[in-house]
């Protein structure tokens, strides 16, 4: 009687076990299901977005012949946060555009920005403006004298002059092109050297 028993609890024990097997494949088989429900929905939605982007691009390319409707599009670079950089007067020479692998810096008023998205004026080798490059030429900002006054000496000029720089010191820093790099430490003007001479 005993044994009889025994195994009619072992019995239902099996089919319990192969009941218990069967709801996790269920389970598994309804996970994977999900799983791939959500995967296709992204596929999905990714290629409706790519299509939708390339649609409104070529859009605007045929009514504005550009591809943003005419917007400019920011300089990503400027709002990459990075760690402001102190320049000496030689480390930052050497960053006047000679040397095609380096960026391009130049300083006003002793801070430091990255102009190489203007390449085309700012190389020291062929640009219309490339004396500005790898220094910091102050005055010469006010004065327009490209030869004598590549200088942060401000001597002698008058406080509206001085003031006037704040227009370029602005389109340095809100520029879209653009960025703030940094400082360069200056050497002290010696008060007694003669004021730069006028071009
Ligand atoms: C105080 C005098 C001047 C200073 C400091 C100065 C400075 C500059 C700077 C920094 C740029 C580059 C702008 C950028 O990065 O986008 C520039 C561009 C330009 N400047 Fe001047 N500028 C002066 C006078 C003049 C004068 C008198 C003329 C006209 C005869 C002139 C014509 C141009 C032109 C055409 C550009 C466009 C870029 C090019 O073609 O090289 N600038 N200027």
């Amino acid at each position: 009687m005993n044994q009889k028993l025994k195994n009619r609890s072992k019995l239902s024990n099996d089919s319990y076990d192969i009941d218990e097997n069967k709801s996790l494949n269920d389970i598994k088989f309804e996970k994977n299901k999900i799983k791939n429900n959500s995967t296709n929905f992204c596929l999905k939605l990714i290629k409706f977005l790519t299509v939708f982007i390339l649609i409104t691009i070529g859009f605007s390319y045929v009514t504005t012949e550009t591809f943003t409707f005419g917007h400019k599009i920011p300089n990503w670079r400027k709002y990459i946060p990075r760690k402001e950089r102190v320049f000496t007067v030689e480390e930052l020479s050497k960053y006047d555009g000679t040397n095609p692998d380096l960026p391009i810096y130049l300083a006003i008023l002793g801070k430091v920005y990255d102009v190489t998205a203007g390449r085309q004026y700012y190389n020291a080798i062929d640009g219309s403006y490339g004396f500005f490059s790898g220094k910091d030429a102050t005055r010469s900002y006010i004065t327009g004298c490209f030869k004598t006054h590549l200088t942060h000496d401000l001597r002698g000029l008058t406080p509206g002059e001085i003031k006037n720089l704040n227009q370029w010191v602005d389109m340095y820093s809100k520029s879209d092109k653009y960025f703030y790099v940094g400082t360069v430490i200056l050497p002290e003007i010696d008060p007694n050297s003669p004021i730069p001479a006028p071009c």
